[in-house]
């Protein structure tokens, strides 16, 4: 056993050799597969970035072809995962619908489950990529008390994702090309971050073998942490308050560099990037063309660049290397498009499910992978005896 390392929060401890994703945060760089961040950004779309980052190598159009419509031929749920839906309460968050839909995968193939039958990854692969859109816009459906709607195949994943949240069955659904578009760049942005606390804990649950739904389903969970996924909702009511509370940026700021009642500037800061992350200066942009585009709340974007640019220029932020992370924009861009907050961090989720998948089959693949398992320094009582009485 040797030496125990204490290193809470693993700050220094590297659990995985991975090819997937590079980031460099001293220098706010950030590749998929050796591309970077920004050219992926402009030029793919969210289906061939997961291509990319699930098998290694861009697709060629016969691939990409080939990968597209097997997803689409797998969006349908079994009509009776349709019916687990009703169980929860009309206001639960979508989060805990979304881990627990998947986890009840499982269930639903148990054909599917042996992570080193390749036919079985790869149908599992499929299905995952096809279904947890589907199951999120019934979270979202159920929330507001309309019909879920079946999936669409003439469509791709994002514009049908679109269409089961916003459309109706009374009429059809037009789908917005600017919006197409947004929300596909934001799932590219997300789609992969290395060994962040998600993908980490989907790879400690697959290092016990268990199956790719199990492992997922628990990744979903630690994404709906406020320090984590849970930030781009954060941000949102943290700017939703400072505006109805009419407090100022400057006095807001005091009081997280007072760190008072534990205030943090949310949507800052990254246990990485020690500079602009790379996908908070796309998603900048993004917010500006699709908020003039869609008409999304201005004042919240004032109110965020204002505290944007307080931070930069304050001590407190510059010492402490707190940089604005991928979050700190998101949630107005997805609020423009008519999401409510409950619904962001289940973007978060479809757009990171690929790169969950990529890290599973990785560590799947890894013959030097062992079960995660690590050691503990105790700090419990010394040996006593039970008092008999
Ligand atoms: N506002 C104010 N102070 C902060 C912030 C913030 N957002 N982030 C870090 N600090 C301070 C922190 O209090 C500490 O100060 P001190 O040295 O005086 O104790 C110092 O900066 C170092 O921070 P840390 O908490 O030790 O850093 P970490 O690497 O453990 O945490 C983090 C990283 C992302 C959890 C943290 O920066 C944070 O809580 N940010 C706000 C939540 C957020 O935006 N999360 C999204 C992360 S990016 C996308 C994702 O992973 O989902």
């Amino acid at each position: 056993t040797g030496q125990v390392t204490y290193d809470p929060g693993f700050m220094n401890t590297a659990n995985a050799k991975s090819a997937i994703t590079y980031i460099d945060g001293d220098e706010g760089v950030l590749r998929y597969r050796g591309y970077p961040i920004d050219q992926l950004a402009q030029n793919s779309s969210f289906l061939e970035v997961a291509y990319l980052l699930i098998y290694g190598e861009l697709p060629t159009g016969d691939q990409l072809g080939a990968w597209d419509e097997e997803i689409r031929r797998h969006t349908m749920l079994h009509e009776d995962l349709k019916g687990f839906f009703s169980g929860f309460p009309r206001d639960a968050h979508p989060m805990p619908v979304l881990s627990s839909a998947v986890s009840a995968l499982s269930t639903f193939y148990p054909d599917s489950l042996d992570p080193f039958d390749e036919e079985q990854v790869h149908i599992s692969t499929i299905r995952l990529m096809a279904k947890l859109p589907v199951i999120a816009s019934y979270a979202f459906k159920k929330s507001i008390g309309q019909p879920m709607l079946y999936p669409d195949n003439s469509l791709n994943l994002t514009e049908n994702f679109l269409r089961q949240c916003f459309g109706v069955p009374a009429e059809p659904y037009e789908l917005d090309p600017d919006m197409v578009k947004a929300l596909d760049l934001l799932l590219i942005l997300h789609a992969d971050h290395e060994q962040n606390c998600s993908t980490s804990t989907v790879r400690l649950v697959g290092s016990s073998h268990a199956n790719m739904f199990a492992s997922v389903s628990a990744g979903i969970n630690a994404l709906y942490g406020p320090l984590h996924g849970g930030a781009n909702e954060a941000v949102l009511n943290m700017l939703r308050s400072i505006k109805s509370d009419g407090v100022k940026p400057e006095d807001f700021m005091d009081k997280v560099k007072n760190k008072e009642a534990g205030v943090k500037l949310m949507g800052f800061g990254h246990r990485v990037y020690k500079n602009y992350d790379p996908r908070a200066k796309i998603v900048k942009k993004t917010a500006h063309d699709i908020l003039g585009k869609l008409g999304g709340n201005d004042e919240l974007l004032d109110i965020a660049m204002r505290l944007e640019e307080k931070a930069l220029a304050d001590d407190y932020f510059i010492e402490r290397k707190l940089y604005p992370n991928v979050d700190f924009y998101t949630g107005l861009i997805y609020k423009a498009m008519g999401f409510p907050e409950k619904m962001f961090t289940p973007l978060f989720a479809l757009g990171r499910l690929p790169g969950w998948i990529a890290q599973w089959r990785e560590l799947i693949e890894d013959p030097a992978t062992k079960i995660g398992r690590p050691r503990q320094v105790y700090t419990g009582h010394d040996l006593r005896d039970y008092p008999v009485r």
